[in-house]
């Protein structure tokens, strides 16, 4: 136990500030300091530190405490744990109480602490393997050596080397007395229950090393403890070049980078954190003096990393070698990175190129230039893997722009955002305004999705305290949301799927029965549009129109018309009335003399159910039809005119078959190049004014 005296001599010389600032970039703030909270997830920094009274506070989540406690919980310590970690940060001795119940701590450590343990003895042991033995040196070693690694580089990574033979280090680790199920746990050691013969009784279990024969790379957390490892192949033909610990209750991959622990400090410094693929990259970058460089090491960019960057710095530069599928990964990467609200930047090595391979072959000072002079924003990156390829084929070009749209679209800072659509317009040789009217999509359609989690998770809120009764009649209700908005988004889901199948979309009275209910159920009610004007900048004015007028302008101008005999009774007898400008009602339909129509418009504007107004009660707004009415009017215009196009196209098709002359083979190319290009637009603008010609 550590002494009553060393505990208050820690206490007194941390200081609150200087122990957040090991983990998170402060803002001086007045005489505190803020940042984002790291113990939930914020956007405006709501994590307070006052070193007068050397506490911080949390307004978000509510945490706060000592610095003791920061560390506890920041980074999963026990006390004296925590205790331990601040001595060594402010070079305090401890001493020790001298009547210490030894079995009474082993019981105390948490099963975390012992995967800890184990580790930390492992690590320990391939790097003595490596350094001091026959096996390590000649192999391991030299290895290392061979790509260029120095001792130095070696030692602050801890890298090791795992002797050859089945279960050399299991056996060594059993004698030192470390529990079998532990370097189990940590993935250390395979076990494999029961392989014997099950009648015998005698169930032996098999046991052999994971890491045999391989260069080990521990995988540290942020305070520098081992929590899993990397063993790399040193022979070509080995099935797999890595071989990484299980997930443990230590490790987790999708929340780690590697090379954290070295390299915070730079990245706050520096501003920006290179995010490279793999352990070599970070070692070789760390060895020409770039320290700022994590890696996320075989598993795709996740969320929680970008987040663990975050805490240091808003700007991430990621690092690629030139293959397709590092391109089309590094994409997905740079929509995550900006939806977190970070700014990102890409280098792209030459092909077969990586940071590692490029740095050893060249001077320190010649990587620096390379990764200056190489790196872009991320429009000019995505923008010159397709623009070659794009430039002179409409399509593709409409395809890479609606690619674009959806990265920009991401972004919440309005100014930033508007800089990136004169870049992109710029760049892509295309007009400016019709590039805000695709992101400003792309932001509805985004913006829709987080309502609807917000919508869920208020309604789990609410479930969980209530009483069993109330609680049934809510997960009844949920039930119907949910599968309300399952059918919406099978809905537009179907409207995409139509684009590829034509067939599909030709038979389907489908889109046609929803024009028609939505013009019985909403013909009258007003959708207010926004009027788009020359200048992009200018301010969108807001004009009021009915829903049976709109759908009504938008079908003549593309000259569609129903299929299915009820509906294009009801949608002529509807446009007879809009063109003698008369005011429409349902009524009408409901007692028509033609018992088809007034059976159809009953079933069409009858709910099989209503939602009921019980979450209402309870301040959920349950979303109605009639709130999104402009969304789905703008999706069944949409649906009906992308089933156009597809009966061109079809037509086309035919008649390319049947024609003879060159002359009328050209024509027909070039139309059907046309209806492609439309079909395109339509599936970004999805409902958007699009003039069929
Ligand atoms: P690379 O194949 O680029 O490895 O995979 P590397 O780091 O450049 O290694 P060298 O240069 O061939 O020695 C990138 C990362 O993907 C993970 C590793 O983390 C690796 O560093 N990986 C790769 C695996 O986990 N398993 C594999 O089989 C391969
Ligand atoms: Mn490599």
């Amino acid at each position: 136990m550590i002494s009553k005296p060393t505990i208050a001599r820690i206490q007194d010389a941390s200081r609150i500030e200087e122990v957040v600032s090991d983990f998170l970039t402060l803002k001086k703030r007045g005489i505190n300091y803020i940042a984002c909270c790291p113990f939930h997830n914020e956007k405006t920094p709501s994590f307070n530190v006052n070193p007068v009274r050397n506490i911080f506070k949390c307004f978000g989540c509510g945490k706060g405490g000592d610095s003791l406690s920061f560390v506890m919980e920041h980074e999963k310590l026990t006390y004296p744990e925590g205790l331990r970690y601040l001595a060594k940060k402010y070079n305090i001795e401890i001493e020790e109480d001298h009547n210490r119940d030894i079995e009474a701590d082993k019981k105390l450590e948490t099963e975390r602490e012992s995967l800890f343990v184990v580790n930390a003895y492992a690590q320990k042991y391939f790097s003595e393997t490596l350094y001091n033995t026959n096996e390590g040196k000649s192999i391991g070693l030299s290895y290392f050596r061979e790509r260029g690694l120095s001792d130095e580089i070696i030692q602050r990574f801890q890298l090791g080397y795992a002797p050859e033979g089945k279960t050399i280090f299991t056996d060594t680790a059993l004698k030192e007395a470390y529990n079998l199920d532990y370097l189990v746990r940590a993935g250390l050691t395979i076990r494999i229950e029961s392989e014997g013969n099950v009648e015998n009784k005698e169930v032996k279990a098999k046991i052999y090393d994971r890491f045999a024969g391989r260069v080990m790379f521990p995988i540290h957390n942020i305070t520098g403890r081992v929590l899993g490892f990397g063993g790399r192949a040193l022979r070509k033909d080995v099935k797999a070049k890595y071989v990484n610990s299980p997930e443990s209750e230590i490790y987790h991959k999708s929340n780690i980078l590697y090379g954290m622990p070295f390299a915070r400090n730079a990245i706050s410094k520096g501003k920006n954190c290179y995010l490279v693929e793999g352990y070599m990259d970070v070692l070789s970058m760390h060895q020409s003096g770039i320290e700022n460089v994590v890696a996320s090491s075989g598993t795709s960019l996740t969320i929680e990393q970008i987040r663990l960057i975050k805490r240091y710095s808003d700007n991430i530069t990621i690092m690629y070698d030139g293959d397709p599928a590092g391109i089309k990964a590094s994409f997905r990467g740079i929509d995550m990175i900006l939806e977190e609200g970070l700014n990102v930047r890409v280098v792209l090595f030459p092909e077969g190129e990586d940071p590692d391979s490029y740095a050893r072959k060249h001077s320190e000072s010649e990587l620096r230039d390379f990764i200056n002079e190489n790196t872009t924003d991320f429009i000019r990156f995505k923008t010159k893997i397709y623009f070659d390829e794009a430039k002179n084929d409409p399509i593709k070009k409409a395809e890479l722009i609606g690619e674009l749209a959806k990265s920009i679209a991401l972004i919440e800072d309005i100014p930033k955002l508007s800089q990136f659509v004169k870049e992109c317009s710029t760049i892509m040789n295309i007009d400016e305004q019709s590039l805000y009217s695709q992101v400003n999509k792309e932001r509805g359609k985004h913006i829709k999705n987080l309502q609807i989690e917000q919508l869920r998770s208020k309604i789990n809120k609410v479930a969980s305290n209530a009483d069993e009764s109330e609680r049934q009649q809510i997960e009844e209700n949920i039930e119907k949301i949910e599968r309300e908005i399952e059918w919406k988004k099978r809905d537009i889901q179907r409207l995409e799927d139509t684009l590829v199948t034509a067939s599909d979309t030709l038979t389907s009275e489908y889109h046609e029965k929803e024009m028609i209910r939505l013009m019985l159920l909403y013909g009258n009610h007003e959708l207010e549009m926004q009027t788009e004007s020359e200048n992009p900048e200018a301010v969108a004015e807001v004009q009021k129109i009915k829903v049976a007028q709109y759908i009504y302008e938008h079908l003549l101008v593309d000259k569609i018309s129903f299929e299915h005999e009820n509906y294009k009774k009801i949608y002529d007898e509807y446009s007879a009335f809009i063109e003698a400008g008369e005011p429409f009602s349902l009524e009408h339909f409901i007692h028509h003399q033609n018992p088809d129509i007034s059976n159809m418009a009953i079933d069409l504007t009858t709910f099989p159910y209503t939602v009921s107004d019980w979450l209402a009660k309870h301040g959920i707004p349950v979303p109605k039809e009639e709130d999104t009415l402009k969304t789905t009017v703008e999706y069944a215009i949409y649906s009906l005119k992308i089933r156009q196009i597809m009966k061109m196209i079809t037509e086309t098709q035919k008649q390319l078959q049947e024609a003879t002359s060159d002359e009328d083979i050209f024509i027909l190319i070039a139309q059907q190049k046309k209806l492609d290009a439309a079909k395109l637009l339509f599936s970004k603008e999805l409902g958007g004014r699009v003039v069929l010609r």
